[in-house]
């Protein structure tokens, strides 16, 4: 599926479906280049579930959580891993318990796309906006955003 993002209005009600249907134990894994709109879709996300304030990019940090949400979330950027076995070092099963991850560059923390619960997004720049080609999980068949 195609999901046309021609300005940031598109992206936050993109991001608002997705909020909707989230639930625990979800990946929504967010891939394409630098500036490819990853972040924005993450705070939209975020933002829709109920978070007021700042949503830092987590380049530096890695994770961060949001527990005070309907449905709490771990917002990461595995961009720094070297490896994926890092993840383990982070407690990043951990942070998972009873949270929806949103993944920025989830190849370098080994994927999740063979998860049934990973809503995959490969974000591509088309003139001035985006594109989003969207690849459901076999637990998103039944609530696509
Ligand atoms: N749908 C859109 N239409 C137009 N501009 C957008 C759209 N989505 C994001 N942008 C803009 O693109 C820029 C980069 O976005 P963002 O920081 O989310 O990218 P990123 O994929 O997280 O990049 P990085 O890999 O560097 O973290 C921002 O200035 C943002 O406002
Ligand atoms: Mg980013």
């Amino acid at each position: 599926m195609t999901v046309d993002l021609p300005d940031l209005v598109t992206m936050a009600s993109f991001g608002r479906r997705i909020a909707k249907v989230l639930q625990a134990g979800d990946v929504v894994a967010l891939t394409g280049g630098l500036g490819a709109g990853k972040t924005t879709l993450a705070r939209a996300i975020i933002a829709a579930l109920g978070h007021r304030g700042e949503v830092p990019s987590p380049t530096f940090t890695i994770l961060e959580t949001y527990d005070d949400l309907q449905q709490p979330v771990v917002h990461a950027d595995f961009y720094r891993l070297e490896r994926p076995e890092e993840t383990v070092e982070l407690g990043l099963d951990d942070y998972r318990s009873g949270a929806a991850l949103i993944a920025e560059w989830p190849d370098r923390a080994g994927g999740f796309s063979h998860e049934p619960g990973c809503l995959s997004i490969a974000l591509e720049t088309v003139g001035d906006g985006r594109r989003a080609i969207v690849e459901p999980g076999a637990d998103w068949l039944e609530r696509m955003p």
